[in-house]
């Protein structure tokens, strides 16, 4: 672990909010803001890989954007596309293991295949995972999860925390130590509401297109000053 850190979580997750706002405010469309947001999607990739994060996962399209303008919507599906197959070859040879959490199926076209294929390619990768939420949204998940137990004939007594959670798209993902929100909104958004029980949140007024290596580092540093004390009392005042 890089000697910068008190402590380094494993898993960290990210509400990326403010396009729309930091393109307002530059008399931009918002498009734009999401374009320059992917921009920050990159950056926050590299970051991980450097700092030894072994999982990332983004909030990049919930079951609830589709309300937005169709042009948007059509906007956003672009730009995953650019993801997973213009950047598909870099991120394969930065060791990003490319992963989806959410209803693919829903997908426009043959986009869903292209994700596919991009966690196909980089199956064996190790450096990190990164979990893109899309067509994500917590409730749903846990609908998902609960209609996959009864066709399971999943048995009452037998349904404990650890069995829900193997239920879930995240099944194979730990929990996310920190998570991280962007341009100082203070809500989960129907985010990973199951899995971030115990995380830490880190806010920050930061706009999404402006976030930065030097502010992941910084989120970083403020979880590793936290007490987690997961209901208990923190080690020291039992002592
Ligand atoms: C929230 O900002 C951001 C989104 C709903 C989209 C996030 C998408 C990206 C960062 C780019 C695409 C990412 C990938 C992985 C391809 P907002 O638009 O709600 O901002 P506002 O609250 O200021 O309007």
């Amino acid at each position: 672990m890089s000697e910068e850190f008190k402590k380094l979580p494993t898993h960290i997750a990210v509400i990326m909010d403010g396009n729309g706002r930091w393109a307002t405010a530059r008399g931009l469309p918002r498009a734009e803001g999401h374009r320059v947001g992917t921009e920050a999607v990159r950056r926050l990739i590299k970051a991980c890989v450097d700092f030894q994060i072994k999982y990332l996962t983004i909030y990049a399209f919930s079951t609830e954007n589709w309300a937005r303008p169709k042009e948007e919507v059509n906007g956003l599906m672009l730009l995953l596309e650019s993801v997973v197959v213009n950047e598909l070859e870099s991120l394969d040879k930065e060791g990003v293991r490319i992963q989806h959490i959410g209803r693919l199926e829903a997908l426009p076209g043959n986009l869903a295949d292209k994700v596919r294929h991009a966690i196909e390619v980089t199956h064996n990768n190790e450096k990190l995972v990164l979990n893109i939420a899309w067509n994500y949204g917590g409730r749903d998940e846990l609908v998902c999860a609960i209609k996959h137990m009864i066709q399971d004939g999943v048995k009452a007594d037998d349904v404990n925390e650890q069995l829900v959670s193997s239920y879930l798209f995240t099944s194979d993902t730990p929990d996310p130590e920190l998570l991280i929100r962007t341009s100082g909104e203070q809500r989960l958004s129907n985010f990973l509401i199951w899995q971030t029980a115990y995380s830490e949140w880190v806010i920050t007024p930061v706009l999404w297109p402006d976030f930065s290596k030097e502010d992941l580092r910084q989120a970083i540093i403020e979880y590793g000053n936290r007490d987690r004390r997961f209901g208990k009392v923190s080690s020291s005042a039992s002592k």
